[in-house]
């Protein structure tokens, strides 16, 4: 399994992804990218799968963005375009029905940010500092930075944060909603591991579904989210798993959920 550039494990229903190149504080090479995409296409239908954590190697960074060496050779256009089409491990990312957390510590910045940005929901330690900070190399962000950012941090924040290349650090990222929780360094892993298991222990489908009616109703006009959540709720009512909910807590024991 030498040079890997990321580890990947997963143990009782909850998957871990390591970025590991911690000599470059995780730089994203386009090996990374590929094996992201591999990754995530697999995760796509495995539903033993219940919850993903995604993180960074070593004590610095979560990833300090795109393998800055890789820009040395100037690409033609269509060339660069359909190289990063074929590793496009975002899109598959939108496709995966389970949560994914990121666990970030020290840099997350441009690419880094931007995967961060991709996962649902972002804890970071004391010690992160998150940036789009493509511009102090005169180009922007590629990776989804520039859409998803101000959908997160509203329209004013993401431009102040795309136009300068600032580095926010976890308390200001916490205060504008760019991450959900903040933790000390050392209880960052437990902290996302903990949450994972919190929603890996719910009804499988009830996640999926969750997920879903979230993510999706969010590229939807509001009447047209209202309604696929309406279709997604009234499935649901349909489930086993939703009479063993409600028998169990009846009878006031923990419900033992079968996934259909
Ligand atoms: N691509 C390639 N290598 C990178 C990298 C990147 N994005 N970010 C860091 N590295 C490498 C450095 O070249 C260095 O390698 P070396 O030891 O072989 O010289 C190593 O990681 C450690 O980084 P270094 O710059 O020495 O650490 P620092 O504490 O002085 O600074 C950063 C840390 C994150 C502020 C700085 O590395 C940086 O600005 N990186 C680029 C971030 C960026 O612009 N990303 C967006 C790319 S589009």
């Amino acid at each position: 399994m030498a040079d890997k550039a990321v580890r990947y494990e997963a143990k009782d229903g909850i998957a871990l992804i390591t970025l590991d190149r911690p000599d470059v504080l995780n730089a994203m090479n386009n090996a990374m990218r590929t094996e992201l995409l591999e990754i995530f296409t697999r995760l796509r239908t495995d539903d033993a799968v219940k919850a993903v954590v995604v993180t960074g190697a070593g004590e610095r960074a979560f990833c300090a963005g795109a393998d800055i060496r890789e820009f040395l050779e100037p690409p033609t256009p269509t060339n660069f375009r359909e190289a990063r089409r074929r590793v496009d491990f975002r899109a598959e990312m939108e496709r995966c029905p389970q949560a994914i957390i990121a666990a970030i510590r020290g840099f997350a910045l441009g690419g880094g940010l931007e995967f961060a940005l991709a996962c649902d929901i972002r804890i970071a330690a004391e010690d992160a500092q998150l940036g789009l900070t493509e511009i102090n190399l005169a180009i922007i962000p590629g990776g989804g930075g520039t859409q998803r950012l101000p959908r997160v941090v509203g329209r004013g924040k993401a431009l102040e944060m795309i136009l300068t290349g600032m580095r926010v650090p976890a308390a200001e990222a916490l205060r504008i909603g760019l991450v959900e929780r903040v933790v000390p360094v050392a209880e960052l892993m437990s902290a996302a591991q903990a949450l994972a298991r919190q929603i890996a222990d719910k009804a499988p489908i009830a996640l999926r579904y969750a997920k879903e009616s979230v993510v999706s109703g969010l590229g939807l006009p509001l009447a047209d989210g209202i309604r696929l959540e309406g279709d997604l709720s009234t499935l649901l009512r349909t489930t086993e798993d939703r009479v063993e909910g409600a028998k169990a807590f009846v009878e006031k024991r923990k419900p033992k959920w079968i996934g259909r």
